[in-house]
């Protein structure tokens, strides 16, 4: 007999993330090639038509765990009963922007969401939040749905942790499947720290093997950090496809055990863990059984790395103070 479907509610589905994204869901990839899947898939009016084409293409790819399709601009409705919901929907930013700039614009899409989950989702309900400032964004989401724990709200920077890897990677000249504990923290901005001092290239120090500090501090840290405006200077357009495939790895990541000794990085609240001010959703090394995660205990981190992540959570606290006082004005 077959499973029962992991509902997953998809905001912005229209957009381009979504177009990349409700593919690989519906094929097997994000769930496993023997869950079937339904998709609520959740547009502002002016991208219901577009969306339309969008369901049209998933009908066509005839899907074997693909059992239903919701198209709706309805919250309660396309948060009925979801397992998972992917807040993607909202502006993204144009060249010379910083995502901050996006907080007035996206903020207030939060609060209504957040509400509409709390109130329709499944009990087992897991949020991940992608649609920028996404950590802030997340917790607007999340201050708004008071039944749900706060163990399932997240924000994403696996996309900030596989570019990372990539550039290690390039750098030493191994395959990028040699980089491991790559944890990004903090904030998914240009202040965000990804972390080369406890990652690992072929299970030795990513810093001593790649033997260039001033290359890590000057070079790779601000790759990683200014990706996202590299990629919108190029392209005309922010980063969809790698964004899609990240929401992709991060899902995956937190719905299957993590092998010993590894981590992932992730968008949680924070409890104050390494020093890391309460309250805000930042980027910390998770690790998890499929179902319960934790954050990963007794990382050494030197001077250089508790600086870096302590001011790109400072930029965080002053993130939320900022989008807060904007909601209740
Ligand atoms: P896009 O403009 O192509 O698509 C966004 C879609 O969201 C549009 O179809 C739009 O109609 C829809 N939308 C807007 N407001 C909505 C609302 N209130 N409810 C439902 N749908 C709504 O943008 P995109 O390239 O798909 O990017 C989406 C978001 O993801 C942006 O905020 C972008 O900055 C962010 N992003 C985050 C990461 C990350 O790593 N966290 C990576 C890439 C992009
Ligand atoms: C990214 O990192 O590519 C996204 O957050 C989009 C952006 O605005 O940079």
């Amino acid at each position: 007999m077959s499973k029962p479907p992991i509902r997953v509610a998809v905001t912005g589905a229209a957009g381009q993330i979504g177009y990349a994204l409700l593919f690989r869901i519906a094929s097997g990839q994000m769930f496993g090639p023997d869950q079937p899947v339904a998709l609520n898939l959740i547009e502002i009016e002016p991208g219901l038509k577009p969306l339309q084409g969008v369901v049209m293409e998933l009908d066509d790819c005839a899907f074997p765990l693909l059992t239903e399709v919701v198209q709706t601009s309805d919250l309660a409705e396309g948060f009925k009963g979801v397992n998972w919901a992917l807040l993607v929907g909202s502006v993204p930013r144009k060249a010379g922007m910083e995502r901050a700039d996006l907080l007035g614009i996206n903020g207030k899409i939060f609060v209504g969401q957040g509400k509409a989950i709390n109130d329709n989702a499944a009990k087992d309900v897991r949020i991940l939040v992608v649609g920028n400032p996404c950590n802030t964004n997340c917790l607007i989401a999340k201050e708004h749905a008071p039944d749900i724990p706060a163990d399932r709200w997240f924000a994403m920077t696996r996309l900030d942790e596989n570019r990372a890897k990539t550039q290690l990677a390039q750098k030493a000249g191994v395959p990028v499947s040699e980089v491991t504990n790559l944890c990004v923290w903090g904030n998914h901005s240009p202040s965000m720290y990804p972390d080369f001092y406890t990652a690992k290239i072929g299970g030795k120090s990513a810093a001593e093997v790649i033997g260039d500090e001033a290359w890590l501090k000057e070079t790779f840290l601000p790759k990683v950090g200014k990706r996202g405006a590299e990629i919108i200077g190029a392209r005309g357009a922010s980063s969809a496809a790698s964004a899609a495939n990240a929401v992709v790895d991060t899902v995956v990541a937190l719905t299957t055990p993590t092998a010993p000794g590894s981590f992932t990085s992730v968008c949680v609240l924070s409890n104050g863990e390494y020093g890391v001010p309460e309250g805000i959703i930042t980027s910390l090394p998770i690790r998890t059984d499929g179902n319960k995660w934790e954050v990963v205990k007794g990382i050494q981190l030197n001077e250089f790395s508790k600086e870096k992540i302590a001011a790109s959570n400072a930029e965080l606290t002053e993130e939320k103070k900022v989008a807060f006082e904007a909601l209740q004005g």
